[in-house]
């Protein structure tokens, strides 16, 4: 059983999905804490309601009071709609057990200021025809970690950023259980820039 942190800005839609994977038994993992960088974030109650315990740091020295408070206690961070970039410690210390998810297929529509509706704005204004979310690796940059999974959708002339932003997100609670499925059976390996996953000797693309 893996223990997991998970870290939180928003709503906190991903993080109940991952609640409700493991309610129906498809992860085994343990959500031992919920952190985040915003003490109005909804995440938050999502978590107390499950009596998990749950963290609210100032942004200053954000990522070493995050080490502090999951050291030794924690296998794998997962970033929920998390929206400060970490650094430092936690990163070597974390190296491929941090991941993060992306509503866009990386690498377009994402790094420095490609968050929230800003990344579905700039895929509708530039006429992608398909979008869609990733899972990765967190490292050193924003975004550009080793992707383990990514998940499509259509983009219509009708779209609105809203709309598209629904769409994705729908994937997005998907992707994420499904990440954490594969990383708890081993199922995960980084050789280099990419990810494998394997199932039972199979890979999945
Ligand atoms: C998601 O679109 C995620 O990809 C992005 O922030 C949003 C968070 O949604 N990083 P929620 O808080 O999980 O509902």
């Amino acid at each position: 059983m893996l223990k997991i942190a998970v870290l939180v800005s928003g709503s906190g839609s991903n993080l109940q999905s991952i609640l409700d994977s493991i309610d129906s038994g498809y992860i085994k993992s343990k959500i031992e804490m919920v952190i985040s960088d915003n003490k109005d974030a909804y995440a938050l109650k999502r978590a107390e309601i499950r009596g998990i315990q749950t963290f609210v740091f100032p942004k200053k020295d954000i990522s070493e009071s995050i080490l502090n408070a999951i050291d030794g206690k924690v296998d794998l961070i997962v970033l929920a709609g998390f929206l400060t970039v970490l650094e430092g410690d936690i990163l070597t210390k974390f190296k491929n057990r941090i991941i993060n998810i992306h509503p866009s297929l990386i690498p377009s529509f994402c790094g420095n200021g490609m968050y929230g509706m800003n990344v579905h704005r700039a895929a509708i204004e530039y006429g992608v025809k398909v979008s869609g979310c990733t899972v990765h690796f967190v490292d050193e940059g924003t975004d550009t970690g080793p992707i383990i999974l990514q998940r499509t959708v259509p983009v219509y002339s009708s779209d609105s950023p809203e709309d598209l932003q629904k769409r994705i997100l729908n994937e997005e609670h998907r992707a994420m259980v499904d990440a954490i499925f594969h990383i708890e059976k081993g199922n995960v390996r980084v050789e280099g820039r990419k990810v494998v996953v394997e199932d039972g000797g199979a890979q999945i693309d």
